[in-house]
C-alpha cells in the first residue's frame, strides 16, 4: 500500500520533470526547526532535484519557494509570516509558486490565517503528506489552483523517497515519527501524530548504504528515540547494537531520548560501543519535581539525577547536553532554583535554553499563573550566566587529552585551523 503510494509519487515526479524540461527552474527552500525537519527537507530537496529543479540560494532567482515550517515556539511561526511578506513582493512581478509545508500547517488556526491574509500561497502540505509534494506541485501547475493537502490522521511510514543530503560525512537517519508523550507545553504530538517506528531492516540498510558512500557519522532521529519499537522485542538498544556493527560508521549519536525511557539496556549498549558518542543528550526541561509533574514529564528531580549517575557509573567518560524551559506556568523562584541546582550538579557540556512559549491547543496554555515575560527573561539570563560562567572551568578537563572528532572544515576565523562541531 505505502509502496504503491510512493510509486504514484514517482510517476508524478516524471510528469513534473516533463513539464519543467528545458525551463531551468530553480527552488529556494527555507527549513525551520529541529533535525527531523532538516531530514524531511532533505527528502523534499531529493524530490525537487528529480523533478528538474535546481537549488537557488538567492530568492530573486527562484521560481518555486518552499518553507518547511516549525511551530514549537512562537518565534518560529513569526519568522514564517515575515518571509511570506518578502515572497509576496516577488510574486507581484514574477510568476512564482509558493509552497508551505510541515508542522505549522497541521494547525487549523494557522491555515485559516493563511487563507484569510496570505491568499497568495499556492500549496499547503502537512507533516503526513510531505511525500506528496510531486502530486501537489503537478496539480497546482496544471489546474492553476490552490492546493491544501493536510491530513489529521496519523501518517504512515514511507520508504524509498529520493533524498539529497546536506552533508557528505554526517547524516541524519529518522528512526521513528511522532510522539505519544503529550508533555503539557508541547505541540509536537498534535502536529506529528502518534509514534510510528521504521522497520529495523530499512534503517540498517539506509545506514549500510551511507557507510558505503563514505559517511562516517550517523545521528539517529526521533521525538522520543528510546521508545523505538522495531517489532516485538526489538527495541532501541537492539538498534544501537546493530548500527554499531556497521563497518565504516565511526560516530553514532541519537536525539532525543526521554529520561523516563532511558533503560539500562540502552546504557549497556552505549558502554559496549566504541562508536556511540559520549556526549549524551538527556532533556531535563525543569529541575523542579512540581514543574515536571505539571509538564507531564513522568520523572522527578531525583530520578533525573539518578539516571545521570547510572549512566556515569557504566560509562565513566559520559558527558551531557540538555534542553531546559524557563518560565513554565506556576514556576516559582524555588522551582527555578531547583533547575539551577541540577545544572550545577550535572555540569552540562551544552544547554539548549528556551523561554516557555504558549502553544494553542496544549494543556499548559490553559493553565493559570502564566509567568510574566519580564520574569521569564530574567530567569533565562540567570540560567545562561550560570552556564557560561562554568564553561571555562568545565573545558579544563580536556586540556592535554586526545579526542576523536569529525573535522568539519577550515575555521572561519583562522584558515590555518581545522574546526569540529561536536565533541566525541
Ligand atoms: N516553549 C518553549 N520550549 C519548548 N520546547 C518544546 N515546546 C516548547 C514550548 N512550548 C522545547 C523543549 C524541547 C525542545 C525541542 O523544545 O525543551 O525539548
Ligand atoms: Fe514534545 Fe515531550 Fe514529545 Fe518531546 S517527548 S516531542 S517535548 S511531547
Amino acid at each position: 500500500m505505502e509502496a504503491e503510494e510512493i510509486q504514484d509519487q514517482k510517476n508524478y515526479i516524471k510528469k513534473v520533470y516533463e513539464l519543467n524540461k528545458n525551463k531551468s527552474l530553480k527552488y529556494y527552500i527555507l527549513t525551520m526547526g529541529c533535525k527531523l525537519n532538516e531530514n524531511d527537507s532533505e527528502k523534499l530537496v531529493g524530490m525537487l532535484g528529480e523533478m528538474g529543479y535546481e537549488e537557488s540560494k538567492e530568492m530573486n532567482d527562484a521560481d518555486l519557494f518552499l518553507i518547511n515550517t516549525c511551530c514549537i515556539r512562537e518565534n518560529a511561526e513569526e519568522r514564517v509570516f515575515g518571509k511570506l511578506g518578502e515572497f509576496k513582493k516577488i510574486k507581484e512581478h514574477k510568476d512564482i509558486i509558493i509552497a508551505l509545508g510541515g508542522c505549522m500547517m497541521q494547525e487549523e488556526h494557522i491555515t485559516n490565517k493563511i487563507k484569510k491574509s496570505y491568499s497568495f500561497v499556492d500549496i499547503i502540505f502537512g507533516t503526513h503528506t510531505l511525500h506528496k509534494l510531486p502530486e501537489d506541485l503537478y496539480k497546482c501547475v496544471i489546474n492553476k489552483k490552490k492546493i491544501k493537502d493536510v491530513l489529521d490522521i496519523d501518517g504512515k511510514v514511507y520508504e524509498g523517497l529520493p533524498i539529497k543530503r546536506g552533508d557528505k560525512k554526517q547524516a541524519s537517519v529518522t528512526i521513528m515519527y511522532g510522539c505519544n508523550n503529550f508533555c503539557s507545553y508541547c505541540i509536537v504530538p498534535y502536529v506529528r501524530g502518534r509514534e510510528r517506528s521504521r522497520k529495523p531492516e530499512d534503517i540498517l540498510k539506509e545506514i549500510e548504504d551511507l557507510a558505503k558512500e563514505g559517511y562516517k557519522e550517523i545521528t539517529l532521529l526521533g521525538q522520543n528515540v528510546n521508545s523505538y519499537n522495531g517489532r516485538d522485542g526489538y527495541k532501541f538498544a537492539n538498534l544501537l547494537r546493530d548500527v554499531d556493527k556497521i563497518d565504516g560508521i565511526e560516530i553514532i549519536r541519537f536525539v532525543s531520548p526521554h529520561p523516563k525511557d532511558f533503560t539500562d539496556d540502552v546504557i549497556d549498549a552505549i558502554r559496549d560501543s566504541k562508536k556511540i558518542s559520549r556526549l549524551i543528550h538527556v532533556p531535563l526541561q525543569s529541575g523542579s519535581t512540581n514543574v515536571l509533574k505539571a509538564m507531564n514529564r513522568k520523572y522527578t528531580k531525583e530520578q533525573y539525577l539518578d539516571l545521570i549517575d547510572r549512566i556515569k557509573q557504566k560509562v565513566p567518560d559520559a558527558v551531557f547536553s540538555t534542553d531546559i524551559i524557563v518560565g513554565f506556568p506556576k514556576e516559582t523562584e524555588e522551582d527555578f532554583e531547583d533547575t539551577l541546582d541540577v545544572v550545577r550538579k550535572v555540569n552540562f557540556e551544552q544547554i539548549f535554553m528556551f523561554i516557555y512559549s504558549r502553544r494553542i491547543g496544549t494543556l499548559a496554555d490553559k493553565m493559570e499563573n502564566q509567568i510574566p515575560e519580564e520574569i521569564k527573561h530574567k530567569r533565562f539570563e540567570r540560567l545562561k550566566k550560570l552556564f557560561e560562567d562554568n564553561i571555562e572551568e568545565n573545558n579544563k578537563k580536556y586540556v592535554g587529552t586526545t579526542q576523536k572528532i569529525l573535522v568539519e572544515g577550515y575555521s572561519k576565523n583562522n584558515p590555518e585551523m581545522l574546526t569540529r562541531k561536536n565533541r566525541y
